[in-house]
């Protein structure tokens, strides 16, 4: 059984997909939610899910907290599913080819430091984009930058507003990352 961590900053409407495509699986189980967000509502959805969930600051994860936990906990993959921080070098060594991100575009269009959330879909609309989609791919040192694994379009027709972009997003999202992340393990 693959043990599987998850990193969020926010709203968490990836991480209980990936909650429940996993529920009662024998290949892996969701371990933990971790947030850098003591409030954010990923951890109440972890609560109802009966996840373990902690929330860090900033300096405790640059002083190595997620490295020491996910190893007493054994974790083997770790899912970052809308997390904001970039993720520290000693994490990156510790989980080789078993880190992944998903972002909300087509990478390498749409990507790097402060392109998350509604600023992505709305670049997208300013840009006249005919696709928008998703890309997972492994985490490396850099922002949006590692290898692609996985890549998903879909149209974007002129009359979308950021928001009917977004909803066409989420729903890839929700449809091929808990699928990704089951191949990968
Ligand atoms: C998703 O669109 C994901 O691609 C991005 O952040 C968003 C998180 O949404 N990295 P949620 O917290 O899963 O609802």
């Amino acid at each position: 059984m693959k043990k599987i961590a998850i990193l969020a900053s926010g709203n968490g409407s990836n991480a209980e997909e990936i909650i429940k495509h996993f529920n009662g699986s024998d290949l892996a189980q969701i371990i933990c939610i971790a947030s850098n967000k003591k409030d954010a509502y990923v951890l109440e959805r972890a609560k109802n899910h009966n996840i373990p969930s902690f929330s860090f600051t900033k300096s405790e994860m640059e002083a190595g907290i997620l490295e020491k936990t996910f190893e007493e906990m054994e974790v083997d993959f770790v899912v970052l599913a809308g997390f904001l921080l970039k993720i520290p070098d000693g994490l990156i060594h510790n989980f080789p080819d078993r880190m992944i991100n998903i972002h909300p575009a087509l990478l390498p269009k749409h990507g790097g430091k402060g392109m998350y959330g509604m600023r992505v879909h709305e670049a997208v609309k300013e840009n006249g984009d005919k696709e928008t989609g998703i890309t997972i791919h492994f985490v490396n040192e850099k922002y949006d930058d590692g290898r692609v694994i996985f890549q998903k379009a879909v149209a974007v027709e002129e009359s979308d507003s950021p928001e009917d972009i977004a909803n066409k997003v989420h729903a890839l999202e929700y449809k091929y990352f808990p699928k990704v992340i089951e191949s990968l393990l």
